[in-house]
């Protein structure tokens, strides 16, 4: 009875040891799961893939870029995307241009005013393997967003796994 006591209490040592050893998604050592903090260099000359507008709230414009092993992979539809792609996607207010409305005699015209914040999609499956193999960053005024706030990008770009959670598409 003794030898069984013994052996229970080593079982559920080991249980507790491998408990430890496995790692919560997402949240290897409790620590949250780490995303982009640094504005990646050269972007602005980066490639166009394509343009979004967004009305309510946000009223934005946006333009979204790629370094070069991103604009290959958007071009040729490859997926998922390889590491060391980048795609950044750079937000503007979406304000109406009096400059351009005078020359059409009419409020159609609708340019980027001024700048509200640059995100990135870095892709290194090892480094960002807890959010899906993507690097989240976002950057209003050159500062990058508290980890709180990018708590919310990978759930949400979840929903676009069908794409490699990515939801542009290469604009030809
Ligand atoms: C509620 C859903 C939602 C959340 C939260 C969200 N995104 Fe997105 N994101 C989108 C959608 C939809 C698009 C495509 C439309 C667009 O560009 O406006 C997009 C586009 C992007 C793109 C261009 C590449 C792509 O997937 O199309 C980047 C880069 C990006 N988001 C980064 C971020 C970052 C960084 C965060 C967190 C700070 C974030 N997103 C939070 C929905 C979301």
């Amino acid at each position: 009875m003794k030898h069984f006591t013994l052996f229970l209490v080593a079982v559920a040592t080991m249980a507790g040891v491998v408990a430890q050893m496995i790692p919560a998604p997402g949240h290897a050592d409790g620590a949250p799961a780490p995303f982009v903090t640094e504005i990646p260099q050269g972007y602005r000359d980066w490639r166009w893939i394509s343009s979004a507008h967004e009305a309510g709230k946000l009223n934005s414009l946006g333009a979204v870029l790629g370094n070069d092993v991103a604009y290959n992979a958007f071009r040729n539809g490859k997926l998922p995307y390889p590491d060391g792609t980048i795609i950044a996607a750079l937000h503007y207010r979406n304000v109406p241009s009096d400059e351009n409305n005078k020359v059409f005699g009419q409020a159609q015209s609708f340019v980027p005013g001024a700048p509200t914040n640059i995100q990135f999609m870095v892709k290194d499956s090892k480094k960002y393997a807890a959010t899906g193999g993507w690097g989240f960053g976002h950057f209003a005024d050159g500062k990058p967003g508290d980890a709180a706030f990018m708590k919310s990008c990978f759930p949400c770009h979840e929903k676009a796994k069908a794409t490699d959670l990515v939801f542009t598409r290469y604009a030809p």
